[in-house]
């Protein structure tokens, strides 16, 4: 499939057309963002890991019921995509206390729960993707509510198996960010990345962070963090 114009560029990753309209190249880049873009940096390496990870990742949900937006890698950094249209909706699930919702609700970080939890931020860079509910989604025409549950369905069916997983790996998922598309028929498939970028990781027995909490609170070490739970992953997929 041949590569086309550059039609967008995100914080992490840029998007191409190709020469069919039911496809696109994602490519991920070492540039690293926190804080709605106020932090800058790059992450030597990272695009190809997070590239090779959500890919890996991703077939692993597929294989487990969860539709994707995935195809084929096809380089270090890049990725056939099925053509979506994003759902303006970041769905985040929490299996431990940590970032955002400490601070929030005064809750120390690390604090397990009995059962995972969910919330919806309205994917705005301007507003600084505010947390919203289910009926203010609605409400916005973000989604439909039908959309919504299915979303809901899958992220929770996401967390079933990336926890299960991590857990192999001697990792602890604490919490993930994913995003959903529509594919031109209205079909809802999980899409963007699961990296740890958008994860939180830490080390099972040492409790270790090794994911971008390092380098959004300046604690070093952030590549070969990367490169760890790549090895770990490339370990037991
Ligand atoms: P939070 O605690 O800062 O709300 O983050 C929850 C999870 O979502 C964490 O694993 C990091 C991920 N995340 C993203 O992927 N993108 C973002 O812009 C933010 C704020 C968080
Ligand atoms: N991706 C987000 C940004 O720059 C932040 C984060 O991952 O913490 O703004």
């Amino acid at each position: 499939m041949k590569q086309g114009k550059q039609i967008y560029e995100g914080k992490a990753k840029k998007v191409y057309r190709t020469d069919d309209p039911r496809f696109l190249i994602v490519s991920y880049k070492d540039d690293a963002t926190a804080f709605n873009g106020l932090k800058k940096g790059t992450i030597v390496g990272k695009g190809v890991i997070n590239n090779k990870m959500s890919n890996l990742l991703m077939q692993r949900l597929e294989k487990a019921g969860i539709p994707t937006h995935f195809v084929l890698e096809l380089s270090d950094r890049e990725t056939l995509v099925k053509k979506v249209s994003i759902v303006p909706l970041e769905v985040i699930i929490r299996n431990i206390a940590a970032g955002s919702f400490s601070k929030r609700y005064g809750v120390e970080e690390g604090q397990k729960f009995d059962v995972p939890t969910i919330e919806f931020s309205y994917k705005n860079d301007d507003l600084g993707d505010p947390l919203l509910n289910k009926a203010h989604a609605i409400a916005m025409k973000l989604a439909t509510e039908e959309e919504i549950a299915t979303i809901e369905k899958y992220a929770f069916a996401v967390n079933e198996e990336l926890k299960k997983f991590w857990a192999e790996c001697g990792v602890t998922l604490v919490d993930f960010k994913l995003e959903f598309g529509r594919l031109a028929d209205g079909t809802i498939v999980l899409a963007d990345e699961i990296s740890p970028d958008t994860c939180r990781l830490w080390d099972m027995k040492t409790g270790e962070k090794l994911d971008k909490d390092r380098f959004r609170r300046d604690l070093g070490g952030v590549e070969d963090a990367y490169s760890e739970v790549m090895k770990r992953l490339l370990q037991h997929i």
